[in-house]
């Protein structure tokens, strides 16, 4: 299973599928309504991609109908499912040699009306027992000893909804303190600054190959006031040479593997490295490729919101 190329047919993850890919609105257009009429709530998600190469990005993407147009295959999710279609488009165009910043998610709206429209979808949450996400526009007043995390997801995916997230989540509210982290596809930021805000004393390094995740991510981090802690870049892994007592990776099962040599060695002994964004039928065998590789396997979590998603939670020798 693991063989398989990411984002074909058959490694799709499901939860990123027909649940997530709405049937397009019935009217079509830059100005997209859905059937009462009034403009739509709807995000659209494109892909950059030559002609020649089109038609196959679409049926692959949008199995339910997409529109080309101006050098892009465009569909729409509704807004709270898209992270999960991002996840999915992102995944899927690396089959045809695309990257993940030829895709984007946009308002199918005007700015203003889109500015509301998100607004009504992504909401104050509380993610664990101390975690509450704010979307940037909205207040909270924290209770006990909650945890904000201030966030303004942007065009990268990591609004705390997802449940491959909250999975790493929930580790990091578990785990003993640590020092140094590194936040391998870090998207909006939002697992450095958890991990930052709730250990005070711990800086870490964050990265992505998606420049909008970088941009995103290091604007949350200002918002969210440690940026003097959290180095936001497009670093390869290949580049840091430090071991990290903690690392966290929400990245997808082909990517985790395809990384696996260059991710353990950067894995302090006795360090706890975190790999998120498994389906639950792929988490056994990639973690059993990473223990193969001498990663120690602590346990395996699954999502009791999304039973789809699983997270492995691994540990260096001493
Ligand atoms: C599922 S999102 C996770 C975002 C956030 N960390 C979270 O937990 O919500 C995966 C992120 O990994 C990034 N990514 C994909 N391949 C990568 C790679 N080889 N190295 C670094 N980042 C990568 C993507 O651009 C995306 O932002």
């Amino acid at each position: 299973m693991l063989g398989r190329a990411p984002g074909r047919p058959d490694s799709r993850p499901a939860a990123l599928d027909g649940s997530a890919l709405r049937a397009r609105p019935s009217v079509l257009g830059s100005r997209v309504e859905v059937d009462s009429g009034t403009v739509s709530e709807w995000v659209e998600i494109a892909v950059r991609v030559d002609g020649d190469r089109a038609d196959d990005v679409a049926a692959e993407v949008a199995p339910n109908g997409a529109q080309l147009r101006d050098g892009e295959v465009v569909f729409w999710v509704a807004p709270d499912e898209r992270d999960s279609a991002l996840a999915a488009t992102r995944a899927a165009v690396g089959a045809f040699g695309l990257t993940p910043s030829d895709v984007t998610a946009r308002p199918a709206a005007p700015e203003s009306e889109w500015r509301d429209a998100w607004k009504r979808y992504f909401k104050v949450h509380r993610v664990t027992r101390r975690l509450v996400i704010v979307p940037s526009w909205e207040t909270y007043a924290p209770a006990g000893d909650d945890i904000v995390l201030h966030l303004d997801p942007g065009q990268a995916f990591g609004t705390g909804t997802h449940a491959s997230t909250q999975l790493c989540l929930d580790a990091l509210e578990q785990l003993e303190p640590v020092d140094r982290f590194l936040d391998l596809g870090t998207g909006s930021g939002i697992l450095s600054i958890a991990a930052a805000k709730l250990w005070p004393s711990a800086s870490g390094i964050a990265t992505d190959i998606d420049p909008l995740a970088v941009q995103a991510s290091s604007e949350n981090c200002v918002r969210n006031e440690v940026a003097d802690r959290v180095e936001c870049s497009d670093r390869a892994l290949s580049s840091i040479d430090e071991q990290f007592p903690l690392i966290l990776a929400n990245i997808q099962a082909p990517v985790h593997l395809a990384l696996r040599d260059e991710m353990i060695p950067r894995v302090a002994p006795n360090g706890a490295l975190v790999l998120s964004g498994l389906l639950s039928e792929q988490v056994d065998e990639v973690a059993r490729c990473f223990a193969d590789a001498g990663m120690v396997l602590d346990r395996i979590t699954r999502s009791e919101r999304d039973p789809e998603w699983s997270a492995a939670h691994l540990r260096g020798r001493a």
